[in-house]
């Protein structure tokens, strides 16, 4: 039987790709998502993949969201951690709701599904955790302080975590897109888009199938001594 793959926000944007890259590659994907049931649906119309609908800001849904996959599917071999949002504000502007909410979601959303997996995968003695961190994680963006310091987090969080499981079989690491098009990217005002765009060297935005196919490599056997690693895609716009 083929492996599992768990994708949050996997209805959508990079994560929609990721879902369906890794199901072409073999797993039985389940996408999970949180607040748009008309793209959950037609994207399972679409791909056949599953949608389960829960917020990864919330603990307790985590658990019973995952103990619902596996129910289904078995045990959830490959997580990957893509569920993500923006409240941008310049920070004389950012509500301490907007620190919040990204906070609970981009941050500790990555801990409230890690958690729940990781004891299987330590008793298994196989895992893959992949994270979507951001450029912004890495060099810090205007009107991001909560962003940028959530998707610095998810670095942080793969580095310390990837220690923990080598020894189990697990690795755990990081990509970091840059700006891809999507309705994240779109959402941004189009002059201030422009001037992101000439900042690429490759001159253009990323494709989320760009982003799909890092997350197939690190998910698979070849990959195995890659762990603690981040991967940067991002046209060439920022080296670290
Ligand atoms: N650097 C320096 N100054 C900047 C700036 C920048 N990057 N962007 C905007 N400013 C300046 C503006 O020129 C303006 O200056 P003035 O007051 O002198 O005119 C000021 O900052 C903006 O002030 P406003 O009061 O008009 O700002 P606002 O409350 O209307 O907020 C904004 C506007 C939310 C900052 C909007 O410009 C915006 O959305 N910017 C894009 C931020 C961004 O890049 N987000 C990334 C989203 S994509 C993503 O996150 C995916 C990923 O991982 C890559």
């Amino acid at each position: 039987m083929g492996r599992v793959a768990l994708v949050t926000g996997g209805s959508r944007g990079i994560g929609a790709a990721i879902s369906v890259a890794l199901k072409a590659a073999g797993y039985a994907v389940a996408a999970n998502y949180a607040g748009n049931d008309e793209a959950a649906a037609k994207f399972t119309a679409e791909t056949g993949i599953k949608t389960y609908k829960w917020s990864v800001a919330d603990y307790d849904a985590c658990a019973a969201g995952i103990a619902q996959v596996e129910a289904d599917l078995g045990p959830v071999d490959v997580l990957v951690n893509n569920a993500g949002i923006t409240r941008d504000a310049p920070f004389h502007k950012m509500s301490p709701d907007q620190w919040r909410q990204v906070i609970d979601t981009n941050l500790s959303g990555v801990f409230n599904m890690t958690h729940p997996v990781w004891p299987g995968m330590r008793e298994r003695k196989f895992g893959r955790i992949v994270t979507i961190s951001s450029i912004n994680g890495q060099k810090g963006q205007f009107a991001q302080a909560n962003y940028s310091a959530a998707k610095a987090g998810d670095i942080g969080f793969t580095r310390a975590l990837a220690q923990e499981g080598a020894r189990a079989g697990i690795t755990v690491n990081a990509i970091c897109p840059g700006y891809i098009a999507t309705d994240m990217v779109m959402a941004v005002p189009e002059k201030v888009r422009e001037s992101i765009v000439a900042q690429i060297p490759v001159g253009r935005l990323g494709e989320p199938e760009e982003i799909a196919r890092c997350v197939v490599f690190l998910a698979s056997d070849e990959a195995g001594f890659i762990t603690g690693s981040t991967i940067s895609a991002n046209g060439g716009q920022f080296f670290s």
